[in-house]
């Protein structure tokens, strides 16, 4: 088998706060394949966000193992940390994180100015995405010009600007109605198709999870399921 893209074990965070210790992560090991899209799921305070800060090189654990795409992520300088996450992970947040003030071409464009990659370029590429996402001739309208939808499209054109391996999605789907929520759904699949991407998407909603492959079930800073979908939702993308 090859080597998948994520591997974790035993994996243990605590917070401490002005209270008492919280255990938020307690002994995680999973694998997670290259191109291969999963849901993690579980109540409000399970873990998830906090398993998502440490795939995303976010934050460390206070023990056990990362290791992604071939990197020992633990034994990392800062600054090795950064340009990995850089190079292999697009984020996508809840409400979008777009700059309000900024278009939707200057959004995307962002990521590669920190790449260094020069303007005419960077104009290309972004055009490419946007291109790619379904907003061709949005791409001077800004965040507050668009719909919700559109601006989770934009946020995603943004996350796969530096050809990433793998996204990262906080609940890509939690501020916008059921339909716009399929029809992300259905950008997600087809860019894991036609990209040959890894996703990873935390949700709260069932039926978001059965557009994955596979969907991790937390409970309390532990995996208590881990289940093959068989048959994936497939929402028709909007045109
Ligand atoms: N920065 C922090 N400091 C202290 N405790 C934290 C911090 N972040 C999260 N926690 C605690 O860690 C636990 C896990 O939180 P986490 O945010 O990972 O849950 P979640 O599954 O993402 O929840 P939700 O579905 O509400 O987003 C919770 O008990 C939470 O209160
Ligand atoms: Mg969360």
């Amino acid at each position: 088998m090859n080597q998948p893209l994520i591997k974790l074990e035993e994996i243990v965070k605590t917070y401490y706060g002005a209270g008492a210790p919280v255990r938020a992560l307690r002994g995680i090991t999973l694998d997670i394949g290259e191109h291969e899209m999963t849901a993690i799921m579980g109540y409000s305070g399970s873990g998830k966000s906090t398993l998502m800060n440490l795939l995303g090189c976010l934050d460390k654990p206070d023990s056990g193992s990362y290791t992604l795409a071939g990197y020992e992520v633990m034994a990392l300088a800062p600054e090795q940390l950064a340009f990995l996450r850089n190079r292999l992970i697009g984020f996508v947040f809840q409400n979008f994180n777009l700059l309000g003030r900024a278009s939707a071409l200057e959004n995307v464009t962002m990521p590669l100015i920190y790449a260094g990659i020069k303007s005419r370029e960077r104009q290309r590429r972004a055009l490419e995405m946007l291109n790619l996402v379904g907003l061709k001739g949005r791409e001077h309208h800004r965040p507050n010009q668009l719909s919700g939808g559109q601006q989770q499209r934009v946020a995603i054109a943004r996350a796969l600007v530096n050809r990433p391996r793998l996204i990262l999605a906080d609940e890509p789907t939690g501020a916008l109605d059921t339909s716009t929520s399929h029809e992300i759904m259905a950008l997600l699949q087809n860019l894991h198709r036609e990209q040959q991407l890894a996703i990873v998407i935390v949700t709260h909603e069932n039926e978001i999870g059965q557009h994955c492959q596979r969907i991790i079930r937390l409970s309390d800073g532990m995996v208590v399921n881990t289940e093959a979908v068989k048959n994936q939702l497939r929402a028709i993308p909007a045109k």
